[in-house]
């Protein structure tokens, strides 16, 4: 066994792209709940939930009958948005009843990235203008167009190499009232998360959404929202738009979307949604979009999640981690909102060190892309409370390593 997982592992190395020097190299054998588990047995906690992917937990029985069912009937037909396709349907119908008017036309994708994509494309569509305005310390995916909209200067490590990327790209300082005069008329969209993930998770100031609405509704720009990693259930709310009463043009889904499967999605109102069909025709096009097995394991997601009433206690389970780790002297702080946590420790050599320790006592967690002096605590939302004392108990243990 040893031995043919080292031939794994240098397989691993030689033939599957990496993007960093020192990748984990943990062998994943099987994953379940709110674990998942080497070939050697060896069990690890799950605090990232593949960036927020595995909501209804790893291997959940919905969402695995409903990916088996819909292969055995059909599995890829033809391209996105000719056919009527039961799954696309369905997941459609029920994602516009969950999200507020009027955000009824969904565009379905493969991923987060392709979302943003499609989004900024039927901005600059719908309003003939150009300018795109986004936040510093926003991540919105790695494509060119979704880098482009990394704020300056921080996003620079990432997007220097890559230029020339999109022209009339622009960012602004999320939570700062003063800098939304720079939104004007000629601004075809201002993309924001509505809360900050990798950021370091960084809550929006009261009033501030408000405020951001209301400056694109007077100059005619239009507001998306990426609930990339906010949507499904993670900030306590089905999604964070409702937990702060604020509307976008467009709304942008992926990650937990698919509930483990390739989807993302970008939703609007017919009306904008509608000029995608001329000038040009087939103004955003793909071959996989919305594939029917994926369609079909969101859905299943979703009704999961609303059946068992999952979202419901979310902000009571990720208040549990809190109260359970704030106090210990290590602790600086800790940003929450519902289950995406961020425990900061105030040093980068505490974090890199607080990581080691977890993968040798079977935590697996990360820091995040502007803030390498906090973890990462985003479990799947299943999990239990007495998986959230266990876990704490083992992290504490850490802590008090340090
Ligand atoms: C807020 C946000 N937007 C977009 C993306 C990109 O999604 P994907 O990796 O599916 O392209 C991510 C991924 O981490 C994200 O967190």
């Amino acid at each position: 066994m040893k031995t043919q997982n080292n031939i794994l592992r240098r397989q691993f190395l030689s033939h599957v792209a990496q993007t960093s020097p020192a990748p984990q190299l943990i062998e994943v054998a099987k994953a379940e709940g709110v674990y998942f588990y080497t070939p050697e047995g060896k069990r690890y906690f799950d605090l990232i939930s593949g960036v927020s992917v595995s909501n209804v937990g790893h291997a959940n029985q919905s969402v695995v009958e409903a990916v088996c069912r819909q292969a055995r009937d059909y599995m890829h037909v033809m391209v996105y948005g000719e056919m009527v396709e039961r799954p696309q349907v369905e997941y459609a119908t029920l994602i516009a009843s969950l999200l507020p008017e009027p955000l009824n036309s969904v565009y379905f994708l493969n991923s987060g990235a392709e979302a943003v994509e499609g989004a900024l494309k039927l901005a600059k569509r719908y309003t003939a203008r150009t300018e795109m305005i986004s936040m510093r310390r926003a991540y919105h995916g790695s494509t060119h167009g979704a880098m482009s909209m990394m704020g300056f200067p921080e996003g620079e490590e990432w997007k220097n190499a890559f230029r020339p990327l999109l022209p009339d790209c622009k960012a602004i300082e999320y939570n700062n009232f003063d800098e939304l005069e720079q939104i004007t008329e000629r601004t075809a969209c201002v993309l924001c998360e509505p809360l900050q993930g990798e950021a370091g998770v960084r809550l929006p100031k009261e009033g501030y959404l408000d405020a951001l609405r209301r400056r694109c509704t007077e100059v005619g720009a239009l507001l998306i929202f990426d609930e990339i990693q906010t949507g499904m259930g993670r900030s306590g709310e089905m999604f964070a738009m409702t937990k702060y009463g604020v509307t976008p043009d467009i709304v942008c889904l992926a990650k937990a979307f698919g509930g483990g499967m390739p989807l993302g999605a970008f939703v609007s109102s017919n009306e904008i949604m509608g000029t995608l069909q001329h000038d040009p025709v087939l103004g955003h096009i793909t071959t996989f979009g919305g594939h029917p097995v994926c369609c079909a394991a969101g859905l299943a997601a979703a009704q999961y999640l609303i059946g068992n009433k999952v979202v419901e206690d979310v902000e009571r389970k990720g208040a549990l981690f809190e109260s359970l780790l704030l106090g210990h002297p290590n602790v600086v702080e800790i940003r929450r909102s519902g289950l995406l946590l961020a425990v900061e420790l105030g040093s980068s050599e505490r974090l890199y060190k607080i990581m080691d320790l977890f993968i040798e006592r079977g935590i697996l967690s990360d820091w995040f892309l502007y803030c390498d002096t906090a973890f990462r605590i985003s479990p799947p939302l299943v999990i239990s409370d007495s998986e959230i004392r266990e876990c704490v108990e083992l992290i504490i243990n850490c802590l008090n390593d340090l």
